[in-house]
Order: C-alpha cells, then structure tokens, then sequence
C-alpha cells in the first residue's frame, strides 16, 4: 500500500482516465462485431469475440474497483496487484484479436480487420501503461501521463448506409475521442437514426447551423420597409441578444467595438430580406420548416388573427414549427391542424387532420 503523497492522488485519477478508455474501446468494438455475426456474419468468430469482450468487461471492473476515485484520494492502492491481476486477461485480448484477424481474412471478411485491430491496439495500450504502473509499483517516478490518444490504424470505414427498419431521425454524436464517436455512431447507424459527428462543441454547432440544413435558408419579412432596413444592416447591440446562449451567439454574430455585434457573412448571406403585408400581400409559395411569428398577431384583429395563422401553417412543412408570441397562444390549435409543442410552440400535424 502506498501512502498519499503529493500529485500522488492526481496520478491516479489519472491513470483510471488513461485506462478506461481503451477498455471501452475494447468493449464497445467487441460488441460491434457480435452485433455483426448475429446479423448473419461468421459465427466462427463469436466465441473468441465473447472472450474478448469478457476480459474487456472484467477489466474495466478491475479498474473502476481498484482505482475509485476514494481510494485514489486516500492512497489506498495497490498497483502491483492491479498490474498484475489485468496481465491475463489483457494477454488474451491482445492475443484472441491478432489470432481473429488471422481468420477474418480466412473467412473473406476483410472487412472485420479494422476492429479487431482497433481492439488489438487499445489491449497493447493498456498493457503498456500497466508496464509503467508495475516500474511505479517497485519505487521508479510516476510516469507522465500523455492526453489520450486515439486509436490509431486504418481509417474507419464510411457509415454503413441505413439499412435497417424505420428511419428514426438525424442525431448528432459530440464526442472528442474518435474512437468513441465511431462506436456511437455506427450503433446508432443500426438503430436506424442518420448521424452526423463533430469532435467538440464547435464543430457540432457548425454542423447543426451550415450543414445540417438548419437553417440552410431564412426568409425575413415586415410590413415597415425601415425596419427591413435596419435588419439588413446586421447590427445589433449586446442587450438586443439577451437569453441567446454564448456559443450560438458567438456562432452567427462577430463582435464589433462598443459592445455591438455584427451577423456574421456566412450566415448573414442565406438571409432573404422581403416587404411583406401579412393581413394583404400574397404569402410566399414555398414550405418552411420553422415559421417565426413572435409578437405581431397581437396587433391584428380576432378575425385577421385567425386568417394569418391558418395562412402561416399553410405555409408549414408536415411536421413544421409554428412560434409565436407568449401572449399568443392558440386556445384551439387543432382547428389549424396543430399541435402543441409547448407554450407558443406548435408542430403541423397533416396527417391527422
Ligand atoms: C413588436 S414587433 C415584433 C418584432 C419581432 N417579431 C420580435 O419578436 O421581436 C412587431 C412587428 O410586426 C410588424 N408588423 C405589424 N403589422 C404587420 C403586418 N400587417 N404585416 C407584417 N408585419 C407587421 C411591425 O412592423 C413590427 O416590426
């Protein structure tokens, strides 16, 4: 047992980090291929991937037992006989995942290489930090501890294309470790959902604003002319932007001298300014996928209130979100083939009207 000392805690919150997540890696790609031979791939695979995601599983345990974040504080930690104890099991991932290789290629399903390389690497990974931990064990310095790495080897194959049952929707995976989106992804893939990745926030928002077609287009009107004006400009002050989050602002406004922002071009340009009298002028014959309508049907009459609205939803997409004021909710949302989101926000319904 070693007493704390010092960085001596630090290092082994550290070390868990570092050896969670190839572990992961190894259980997460295990998993993928036994999904893959029960989806009809070699079932000669399957019990050496079972044995592999076995030792994955148990090692992880080890780990997360050994290493608690309390007994790391406390300094209560044996690393000799954590090393020792992950020897085993890790010889055989390392040993189950070259051999599977072997037979991959046999089989014809060179395909199934990159994982079970991917799963041969994040098994040596580990075994080289329990080498480090077992020197740590007999008294030489802590070994410094790098970021982790991803896994290295061959790129990882495009997204399967979906295949599967019903399409479920678009999702955006986020996670900074490639390895760990790939997993996500391609089980979500089979899940039947469109995925998009992004390695942190930033990209993700990049992707959510100019990829992902949200919006890829705006359409902003008014009656007065000056205030079209006004919103060609781009000009905004820091209080106009009250309650918009950091990164979204930051995303679409560049900051100015003076506490003032600037849309930024790449979004300023899919901007369609346009006059438009919503109680004469014809409306646009296009579908949006979001109308935003806050606080104009205020200044309508009961009668015209109710032609506008029914006019906007008719400029919805199926399923298109209508947001309006908050003192403008719809006491009968199903009469427009509405549902309510939550307050103000509505979904078009078509289907079920
Ligand atoms: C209180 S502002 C709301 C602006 C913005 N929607 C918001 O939530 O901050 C009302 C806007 O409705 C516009 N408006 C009034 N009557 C209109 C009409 N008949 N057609 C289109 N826009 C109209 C006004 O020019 C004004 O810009």
């Amino acid at each position: 047992m070693r007493e704390p000392e010092g960085s001596t805690a630090d290092f082994l919150r550290g070390l868990r980090h570092e050896l969670r997540t190839p572990l992961n890696h190894i259980i997460g790609y295990s998993e993928l291929l036994l999904d893959e031979v029960a989806a009809g791939g070699p079932s000669r695979l399957a019990p050496d991937l079972d044995k592999i995601h076995a030792a994955g599983t148990d090692l992880l345990a080890l780990v997360d037992e050994s290493l608690a974040a309390a007994k790391a504080d406390a300094g209560v930690v044996d690393l000799t006989a954590l090393s020792e104890a992950v020897r085993t099991p890790l010889n055989a991932v390392v040993g189950y995942s070259g051999m599977l290789q072997e037979d991959a290629v046999e089989l014809g399903r060179e395909d199934l290489v990159a994982d079970l390389r991917r799963i041969e690497e994040a098994g040596k990974q580990v075994l080289g930090l329990v080498l480090a931990v077992l020197d740590l064990g007999r008294g030489a310095a802590a070994p410094v501890l790098s970021p982790p790495t991803a896994i290295s080897g061959p790129a990882a194959p495009p997204l399967p294309s979906v295949e599967q049952s019903a399409d479920q929707g678009s999702l955006l995976v986020v996670d900074d470790d490639e390895a760990n989106r790939d997993m996500l992804a391609r089980r979500l893939v089979r899940l039947g959902y469109t995925v998009a990745l992004a390695e942190h926030g930033r990209a993700a928002l990049d992707r959510l604003f100019f990829e992902l077609g949200l919006p890829s287009q705006v359409l902003a009107t008014d009656v007065d002319e000056s205030v079209l004006q006004h919103a060609r400009t781009g000009l905004w002050r820091e209080d106009d932007l009250e309650g918009v989050p950091a990164p979204v602002r930051q995303q679409l406004f560049e900051p100015l001298s003076g506490g003032r922002l600037r849309v930024r071009e790449r979004f300023a340009s899919i901007i369609e300014y346009r006059r438009l009298d919503l109680l004469r002028d014809p409306y646009p014959n296009r579908r949006f996928h979001l109308i935003a309508c806050r606080n104009v049907l205020i200044y309508f009459r009961e009668a015209d209130r109710l032609g506008v609205v029914q006019r906007l939803v008719d400029c919805l997409d199926d399923r298109g979100i209508l947001f309006l004021g908050s003192t403008e909710v719809l006491l009968n949302p199903g009469m427009f083939g509405l549902a309510t989101v939550s307050p103000s926000i509505y979904r078009k319904i078509t289907d079920e009207r």
